[in-house]
């Protein structure tokens, strides 16, 4: 019984200690040097509507600082994430979205144990990605989206070894595509639309294996689509369109085993679509419009083809709309308009419901819905 009685208070003394450690690793207190980077960060940019800086006051910078968040472990700064387009209160009290000026100061680069880093949809912060960056070894996510950055991606952005995700879109960045991206061997999201963004698609970005969005659009990229793109398994949604690649679709487009959106429209590719890519029955939304692409199309569709938008206008298709298109199980759009088809519209879905505007433009096609008989 005694010794009962001791095991009970043993247990209560161990309890007491383990809930005193809790309590002091509860609420990291930040790093004097972390601190000091935070500020020199804040120092170059200018909030002046929401006052979220006005949080970053006091020394812990890892309680109540607004946006950063720091590692109970190490006590070291982890996130910085700093969203411009948000339903936090602080938005919703002044009614209205994000708008901050200045840059990113490579204070930002101090932060080593850093692993996100968002600065999004602030409209109008402008200067360079600062080339630290690339230093930064814990980097998880860099996602800069919707701002004014200017100048390059950062040559050395492949030491990144450990980026998921990497979202430089809706920005003015200009220059190639760094060679060095296709190291990125955790990359799973790669957004790089609407920037000015020249030269080729790196012709080795097969290598990124862990990659399932490849969103390039409104660039002025060159050259040809890679034909390694199609051996990345996991790739799902490939945006290259508005750029100006040549040269033809990649027929091993047709093998990917889970692509479903496909968007390459206004570009300048040219040659047949392949039957292959047709034949893909993941593929749900595809956009070919505005290229040069010539041939017939592919009679390949059938009862698996199932098709949320194929857009294939303004190309040079020659010859008949294939019959099996009205045996698809699914074709929520379709538009084949200013090509040169000629010949009978097949009967039935999806071409009973059509809107002729996206049938119009070709050179002799004839039945329901256009109003010329066969
Ligand atoms: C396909 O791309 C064209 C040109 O870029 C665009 O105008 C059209 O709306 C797109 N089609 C669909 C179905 O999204």
């Amino acid at each position: 019984m005694e010794r009962y009685g001791n095991v009970v208070l043993l247990a209560a003394a161990l309890f007491a200690a383990a809930a005193a450690v809790g309590m002091t690793t509860a609420a990291p207190v930040c790093s004097a040097s972390d601190r000091a980077a935070l500020l020199s960060f804040r120092a170059a940019l200018n909030e002046p509507y929401l006052g979220i800086f006005n949080t970053w006051t006091g020394e812990n910078c890892c309680v109540n600082w607004y946006g950063v968040s720091c590692d109970p472990e190490t006590n070291r700064v982890a996130d910085v994430i700093l969203r411009g387009e948000s339903e936090d209160p602080i938005f919703e009290k002044a009614g209205r979205s994000g708008y901050m000026t200045g840059w990113i100061s490579p204070a930002i680069c101090q932060l080593d144990y850093l692993t996100t880093f968002v600065l999004a949809d602030w409209k109008a912060i402008s200067g360079e990605i600062p080339p630290c960056i690339a230093s930064l070894p814990r980097l998880r996510i860099l996602d800069l989206i919707g701002n004014r950055i200017s100048g390059r991606i950062p040559a050395d952005i492949g030491q990144l070894s450990r980026l998921t995700v990497l979202n430089l879109a809706d920005n003015q960045i200009y220059g190639e595509i760094p060679p060095s991206i296709v190291n990125l061997k955790s990359l799973m999201h790669l957004e790089l639309g609407n920037n000015y963004l020249s030269g080729g698609i790196p012709s080795d970005i097969g290598k990124l294996s862990m990659m399932s969005r490849a969103l390039l659009s409104r660039n002025q990229l060159t050259g040809p689509i890679p034909a390694s793109l199609s051996g990345i398994y996991r790739l799902a949604d490939v945006d290259l369109s508005m750029n100006r690649l040549t040269g033809p679709i990649p027929s091993e487009f047709g093998s990917m085993a889970v692509l479903s959106t496909l968007n390459l429209d206004s570009n300048q590719l040219s040659g047949e679509i392949p039957s292959k890519l047709l034949g893909n029955w993941g593929l749900n939304i595809l956009n070919l419009s505005r290229n040069s692409l010539s041939g017939k199309l592919p009679d390949v569709f059938g009862p698996k083809t199932y098709f949320t938008a194929i857009d294939l206008s303004h190309n040079d298709l020659r010859g008949p709309i294939p019959r099996s298109l009205s045996s698809a199980r699914y074709i929520g759009h379709i538009d084949l308009s200013h090509n040169h088809l000629c010949g009978p519209i097949p009967n039935g879905s999806p071409f009973d419901l059509l809107e002729s505007s996206f049938l119009e433009g070709n050179d002799c096609l004839c039945g329901t819905p256009l109003q010329t008989t066969c």
